[in-house]
């Protein structure tokens, strides 16, 4: 939550571009981390100049058209997403403190604030916001009055901050540098020629340089134009690591598309496509170069535990099924804020995968934590490169989905289900559950998914309009077996977030366990359909339940096959999707479902990318 920028260069007047540019650009694609107010901070001859105000990145904008700012080559901004006092413009970031000369951005939530505010306020320091970041800011100027210097006063205040934060600051006495700190909280340095930047992602500088460098925790830099020096905050030296960034602006522009969200459905193929790529060795073997964990350890675990949250965890119940199926290792799926509160059974047996889109939701890098330290092994599968979780795993498998904006989660979920499947596929290998004939008759059924979903995408006018004539409904419900289940847990999702619509998704078993008391005449209901060619039973009781449903008014939205034409009778609306193996059915359900959502919120005419209340990554507990 909150998207950080930081840029430092060379002064000429006749630069192509100033501070300004770059901060703005940075925080216009970070605005997905939180969106309720907005503010940068430059220097300028002697002294620091600041723009700040509630609302979006573009309110700070028209801000700053009518009040310029001053060319500029150093310069830290902020987009927000509230923890400590409400959205407003004396709440947004830059605090700026010590008579206008030290200015401070901060994501994150320094726990002790208040113990913090009370001996600033001893010593005479008067608060006019009520964040947590102002008290950063006093206690930070005080050490600064004491030391005369930015980065020792940044590594002592650090010692004296509890919680988790990712700090800049800029004094208008040292006017090279940005000094940043981060605990629990990220940050990536971007290295340029003669210039330097720093971004919550790398999505903060990608227009400008394709190097980074990957900061650990409890460290601190002072970056200049010229220089990056880290540290811990006892001064160590520090080594960040170094990598190169593989996204490129362009993937993160919407393309033509309305928003984000409907671009990033687009996406989907590719990202299946590219998810898969470079997993078989010359041999044919499926090979993961990026498991490090030795293949001894692998053949003896004992159990896994997929831990994620929201549409990460989805994805994690899919892949159970085809993990158990594949592999015959017990497999569990966890809400990540749940695990380490519940005293979960975990040993050097147990293989915990994180699934994380962000790679930096705070409840899984915590359970991530928690795992490790009672002896298990974790394998992170993430989207972004020099995120917290891949980096705190023992090993990572990046999903190649390319950058993901929206809030709501969609080309990650299927690119999250690749990996996992490429995942089981390799252990099922590796353990001997498969003869690699099978293994590769999986791997060509993934291989045609691009095309697949590919298709679905191009039916998209069929749900396209049934959105529009849904947009007044006031409760949907989905309906789903097998890994049809988890499916309509995301469709719910989607809707709610998005559309801020009263949604549910159920077991398509446990809907004369209760649910069905909600269906009355008119109810919208979606209901998954397995494949008549997988297992006949399941299939059947599904379309049982769509009966079941239709007999009590329900209007029936059906997402069937192609040629299965024992739904016909029962569907008030039929989506056809291609036929496919059961276990791949969910790269292709889905896909209608985040098409109705998204027109849904379209026709209700809000904020697709921007949901009220949500952030993209959700780097608090
Ligand atoms: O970055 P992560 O995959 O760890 O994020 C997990 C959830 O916060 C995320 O999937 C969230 O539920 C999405 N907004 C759903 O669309």
């Amino acid at each position: 939550m909150c998207g950080i920028v930081g840029y430092v260069g060379r002064f000429s007047e006749n630069r192509e571009y100033f501070a300004e540019d770059v901060v703005l650009e940075g925080l216009r694609r970070l605005e997905y981390r939180g969106y309720d107010s907005a503010g940068l901070a430059v220097y300028f001859d002697g002294q620091l100049q600041w723009r700040k105000k509630a609302g979006k990145v573009a309110e700070l904008e028209a801000e700053i058209a009518a009040r310029p700012l001053p060319n500029s080559v150093l310069g830290i901004g902020h987009t927000r997403w509230a923890t400590h006092g409400g959205p407003s413009d004396i709440n947004s970031h830059p605090h700026v403190v010590a008579g206008g000369k030290l200015a401070v951005v901060h994501n994150g939530i320094i726990e002790n604030f208040a113990e913090l505010k009370s001996s600033m306020q001893d010593k005479g320091y008067h608060f006019v916001s009520d964040t947590d970041t102002e008290v950063a800011a006093a206690v930070l100027a005080d050490l600064f009055e004491q030391t005369g210097e930015l980065t020792l006063a940044m590594r002592k205040a650090c010692q004296l901050f509890d919680g988790a934060f990712t700090l800049l600051a800029i004094h208008a006495d040292q006017p090279d540098q940005i000094v940043a700190a981060r605990r629990d909280s990220p940050l990536v340095i971007g290295l340029g020629e003669g210039e330097n930047f720093l971004g919550s992602d790398v999505s903060g500088f990608i227009d400008y340089t394709k190097k980074a460098v990957e900061m650990d925790n409890d460290h601190i830099v002072t970056v200049t134009a010229d220089e990056v020096v880290i540290t811990d905050y006892d001064g160590n030296p520090q080594e960040g690591k170094r990598f190169d960034i593989e996204w490129d602006a362009a993937a993160a522009e919407k393309g033509g598309f309305a928003s984000f969200m409907e671009k990033e459905i687009h996406d989907q193929p590719a990202a299946v496509r590219d998810t898969l790529m470079g997993r078989v060795d010359e041999k044919g073997n499926l090979a993961i170069d990026e498991l490090r964990i030795e293949e001894s350890l692998l053949k003896s675990i004992d159990k896994i535990i997929v831990i994620a949250c929201g549409t990460a965890a989805y994805a994690g119940h899919v892949a159970r099924y085809a993990i158990e199926h594949w592999c015959r290792i017990p497999t569990e799926v966890e809400l990540a804020h749940e695990f380490r509160y519940r005293d979960p059974i975990v040993n050097e047996k147990t293989l915990v995968v994180a699934l994380s889109q962000s790679g930096e939701t705070m409840d899984t890098l915590m359970a991530v934590r928690h795992a490790r330290q009672q002896g298990a092994k974790v394998i992170a599968i993430c989207n972004t490169q020099g995120a917290s979780i891949p980096r705190e795993a023992d090993a990572a498998l990046y999903t190649h989905a390319g950058p993901e904006i929206a809030v709501a989660s969609t080309k990650a979920f299927l690119a999250q289900i690749t990996a996992t499947y490429v995942l089981g596929l390799y252990l099922a290998q590796l353990r001997g559950n498969m003869f690699a004939d099978e293994v590769e008759a999986i791997l060509d059924d993934l291989r045609a998914m691009p095309e697949k979903v590919q298709t679905v995408i191009d039916g998209k006018e069929t749900v396209t309009s049934l959105a529009k004539s849904m947009q007044d409904a006031t409760s949907v419900l989905f309906l789903g077996r097998h890994v049809g289940f988890p499916v309509a847990l995301e469709g719910a999702l989607k809707l709610k977030e998005i559309a801020y619509l009263h949604a549910e998704g159920f077991a398509a078993g446990e809907l004369k366990h209760g649910p069905i008391a909600l269906v009355e005449e008119g109810q919208p209901v979606f209901v998954i359909v397995p494949s008549p060619r997988g297992r006949d039973s399941l299939h059947a009781k599904v379309v049982s339940n769509i009966q079941e449903v239709r007999a009590r008014g329900a209007i029936t939205i059906v997402i069937a096959e192609e040629g299965d034409e024992a739904v016909e009778a029962y569907a008030n609306h039929i989506i056809r999707i291609p036929q496919a193996p059961t276990l791949m059915q969910p790269l292709l359900a889905t896909v209608p479902l985040q098409i109705f959502a998204c027109k849904v919120a379209e026709a209700k005419g809000y904020d697709v990318d921007q949901p009220r209340n949500l952030a993209k990554s959700v780097t608090v507990e």
